[in-house]
């Protein structure tokens, strides 16, 4: 395997020691890696630091090494660039084609693939200028790896935090078609996925929604979100910058996907229209409540005030796919989810067709569930239904296969609306 000329530029975050493993796990993968820090990360790491784990001199400033053009060579030469951590100001920079410094110019001055991988506070990552920021550097092709959900530098936690070093570096060598040795086992099930959604823009729902009743208890449903994970996970194998909308999930959301974190249908909806909006693929495989309590107690409801009934009153829930799939959508590609009980394959289907056309949706994936079929199985099967009502393809196995035969159509529908809208 050839040796990759790779650049890391970090920038200044408590986050940037975490750029030394990123570096050594590069270098110990046999690549030459240049670091190329700002001044400001320099204030949390040292030079001699970069320079004894890269193995290569590390320079900062525009005006060293004029004679050898060193603010376009570092970039030109690169086959891949890595920002970690990416501090908000950095991807201002980026999305803006800033070059005030020499990270800037590497950026400008290189057509090598560029991953960034963001963190800061919360606030920070949600305003929503790093979000414009951060949708303009992604349709410019650029992956985002993280932020991470987890304690951040103070006391705060949340969305922020700089994803773990191997995760990085695992998700920057994909991005160029590379396998991750070993050290980086937990992708390595994406070495023989196929590159086919490079650029793309994928939202997947997964997990069940919570519907509060009082402070502690809530409506809600038996989905692990395992299949949607799966789904999550092989989009971002086969290239795709992957937003996560997770509501509750019982297992951990893969690394490498943006993850938003829902509790209620009416988060799930805010959440999954928003990523939407700049989506090419939406594939909706949280288990919805289709309703919610009318008015949610703010007091913990006591039976005694009940007596031996309690009636709740319920009210709809928007049904979020049918509310996409009835907007103009050109060039979208919707994917659906039926979890059914009926027993006989024909009805099943006919229960599956029906659902599409209800919701507007391009593709519906159907599953049978009961008492102990379908939740929190590693395994999956599975009938995807077509545009034009035909079964396109049945898929079993565990879900991660089915993710991938799922992704098979979603991949040639994304080809057919693209023919059908050559202008999208
Ligand atoms: N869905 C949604 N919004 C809802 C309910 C469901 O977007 N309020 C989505 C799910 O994510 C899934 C598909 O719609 O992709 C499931 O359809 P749905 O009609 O909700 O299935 P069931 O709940 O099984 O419906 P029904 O009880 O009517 O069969």
């Amino acid at each position: 395997m050839s040796r990759l000329n790779i650049v890391v530029g970090v920038t200044g975050g408590i986050a940037a020691y975490k750029a030394v493993s990123l570096v050594r796990q590069l270098v110990l993968e046999g690549h030459d890696v240049h670091v190329v820090p700002t001044e400001s990360a320099l204030r949390f790491v040292g030079r001699p630091t970069f320079e004894a784990i890269s193995r290569n001199p590390v320079h900062t400033e525009l005006y060293e090494g004029v004679a050898e053009v060193r603010h376009v060579a570092i970039g030109q030469a690169a086959d891949l660039i890595v920002i970690a951590p990416a501090t908000a100001n950095t991807i201002a920079k980026l999305a803006a084609g800033l070059a005030d410094d020499l990270l800037g110019n590497t950026v400008l001055a290189s057509r090598a693939p560029l991953v960034v991988a963001p963190a800061m506070h919360t606030e920070m990552w949600q305003h929503p200028a790093t979000q414009a920021n951060v949708a303009l550097l992604r349709e410019r092709g650029v992956t985002i790896v993280g932020p991470a959900v987890g304690q951040l530098t103070g006391a705060d936690s949340g969305p922020g935090r700089l994803e773990e070093p191997e995760t990085i570096a695992a998700a920057a060598l994909a991005r160029v078609g590379r396998a991750p040795s070993e050290a980086s086992a937990s992708t390595a099930s994406d070495a023989p996925a196929p590159r086919d959604l490079e650029g793309r823009r994928v939202v997947v729902s997964a997990g069940g929604t919570r519907e509060p009743l009082d402070p502690v208890r809530f409506l809600g449903n038996r989905s692990s979100g395992k299949q949607g994970i799966a789904i999550a996970e092989a989009a971002r194998a086969r290239g795709a910058s992957v937003t996560l909308v997770a509501a509750n999930l019982e297992v951990g959301a893969p690394a490498g996907c943006e993850v938003r974190t829902v509790q209620t249908a009416l988060e799930l909806q805010h959440a999954v229209a928003e990523a939407a909006a700049t989506a090419d693929v939406v594939v909706m495989a949280a288990a919805v409540a289709d309703y919610r309590p009318a008015s949610v107690s703010e007091q913990k409801i006591k039976k005694d005030a009940s007596g031996d009934g309690l009636v709740l009153e319920l009210v709809r829930n928007p049904d979020i796919l049918a509310g996409l799939g009835r907007a103009p959508h050109d060039g979208t590609v919707l994917v659906g989810f039926a979890a059914e009980t009926e027993p006989d394959d024909d009805r099943l289907l006919e229960l599956a067709r029906a659902k599409r056309r209800a919701k507007g949706a391009e593709l519906l994936v159907v599953n049978r569930v009961g008492w102990n079929e379908g939740f929190a199985a590693d395994d999956n099967r599975v009938a995807i239904i077509g545009r034009d009502d035909a079964v396109v393809t049945e898929a079993h196995g565990s879900k991660a296969s089915v993710a991938h035969a799922i992704l098979d159509v979603v991949v040639s529908e994304l080809h057919h609306a693209a023919e059908a809208a050559p202008n999208h």
